[in-house]
């Protein structure tokens, strides 16, 4: 007897519609300070959820999902909360970048990077080279990110062209600016949450988010996961994006 034909759902596209979802992580601290802990637990949880939320962000077909992990305003904290939080990035690249591989995952870094320590700076375009080749969703982690640092990066080198002589000041467009952040060749954003109950973007995708709809949880960063992730698209899904027409 023949079955009949299962639908084939490997390639359609998500329910949801989001193909570029960043996350402002925040509320690690009041996550520890309820629990009587130091600051670090927190951060450790906190490296917990970004596991969780990667792997929902697979299940969920998402095709860019952008963390911000540490803001180019973030080195303001006290030098041993700063070591510790590079301590875990640099203990996150080492023991999950094989998962990362395995399921097809391709690491991007936003931010001004190597401006961190030159270890750091190896280990993190090992993980990107190792991931490169890879067909998976794009898992981008924002480090030492600050959209204003981006911005004006991005002025400089468009700057450095005028003066060369390649094109001209009024030439300059959109496109060119767009190809010149950090995000350039990331799909654009079309969902941004932030944890927490802080409403506010930090400096964070300024740009980016010129038409991202925002989501706003009080959901500590620590206790955010999967279901948390799908409750946001299920909001997103309900929005009525209009980009300025009708
Ligand atoms: C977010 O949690 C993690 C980073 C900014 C690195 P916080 O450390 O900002 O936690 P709160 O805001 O103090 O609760
Ligand atoms: C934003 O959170 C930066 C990251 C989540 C990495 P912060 O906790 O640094 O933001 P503010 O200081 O409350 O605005
Ligand atoms: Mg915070």
């Amino acid at each position: 007897m023949a079955s009949q034909a299962k639908p084939d759902i490997r390639h359609s596209a998500p329910v949801h519609g989001a193909r570029h979802v960043a996350i402002i992580m925040d509320g690690n601290g009041r996550w520890a300070k309820k629990r009587f802990l130091p600051r670090i637990a927190g951060h450790r949880a906190g490296v917990e959820a970004v596991r969780r939320v990667a792997r929902a962000a697979l299940d969920l077909q998402l095709e860019c999902l952008t963390l911000y992990a540490f803001s180019s305003e973030n080195w303001k904290r006290p030098a041993a909360e700063v070591a510790d939080l590079m301590g875990l990035l640099r203990h996150f690249i080492q023991s999950d970048l094989d998962e990362f591989d395995a399921n097809g995952i391709r690491l991007r870094i936003i931010g001004n990077y190597k401006a961190l320590d030159p270890s750091l700076v190896d280990l993190i375009e090992a993980a990107v080279a190792r991931t490169a080749g890879n067909s998976g969703p794009v898992v981008a982690i924002a480090l030492n990110y600050g959209a204003q640092d981006e911005m004006v990066r991005a002025v400089q080198s468009l700057a450095s062209r005028v003066s060369a002589g390649d094109m001209t000041a009024a030439q300059i467009g959109i496109d060119d600016i767009d190809a010149n952040l950090d995000t350039a060749t990331l799909p654009p954003l079309d969902l941004l949450i932030r944890t927490s109950g802080e409403q506010r973007l930090s400096n964070f995708m300024l740009w980016q988010a010129a038409y991202a709809e925002l989501y706003f949880t009080d959901i500590l960063w620590p206790d955010f996961d999967g279901r948390a992730l799908a409750e946001a698209l299920d909001a997103f899904r309900m929005r009525d994006r209009r980009f300025g027409g009708l």
